[in-house]
């Protein structure tokens, strides 16, 4: 009887562990969403791939990177980079930002867009 409670209050804990693990935001798993993006953005400054580079990303204008050729969806676009807009652009570009050519379809799991923009919050200040 005694072991059956112990191995309940086990379970419990071990379940709540697991259930605000699967909830909280990890940049460190972020990281490795990013590779998704790396193809085409690199988070140095001045450095531009397919897309504009990411450096100074959140709190930064849409569209304002110098010297790349944005299309005018995204120079027209007027949206302050923010974790909220972020996630919105990220979970669906093109619902989001109507004609902008990221050739990317987002990124579908919850999870993995949490992550990769706590990440982004960290690495691309
Ligand atoms: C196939 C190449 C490609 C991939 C993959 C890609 N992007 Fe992009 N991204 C672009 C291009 C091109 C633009 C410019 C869009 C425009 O001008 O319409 C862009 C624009 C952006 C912008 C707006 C930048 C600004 O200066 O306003 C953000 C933010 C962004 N991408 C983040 C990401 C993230 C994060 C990922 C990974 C989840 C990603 N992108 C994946 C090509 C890509």
């Amino acid at each position: 009887m005694k072991k059956q409670v112990l191995f309940g209050l086990v379970a419990g804990i071990a379940l709540m562990a697991g259930v605000s693990a699967a909830s909280a935001q990890d940049a460190g798993e972020g990281e490795k969403v990013f590779r998704q993006c790396k193809a085409c953005h690199s988070l140095d400054a001045g450095k531009k791939g397919v897309g504009p580079s990411l450096h100074g990303l959140i709190g930064r204008q849409s569209g304002t990177v110098e010297g790349f050729a944005y299309s005018p969806a995204m120079k027209a676009a007027n949206i302050t980079w923010t974790p909220e807009n972020l996630s919105k652009y990220l979970a669906d570009p093109k619902g989001f930002v109507a004609g902008n050519k990221m050739a990317f379809a987002g990124v579908k799991k919850e999870d993995d867009l949490k992550n990769l923009v706590a990440y982004l919050g960290e690495a691309a200040k």
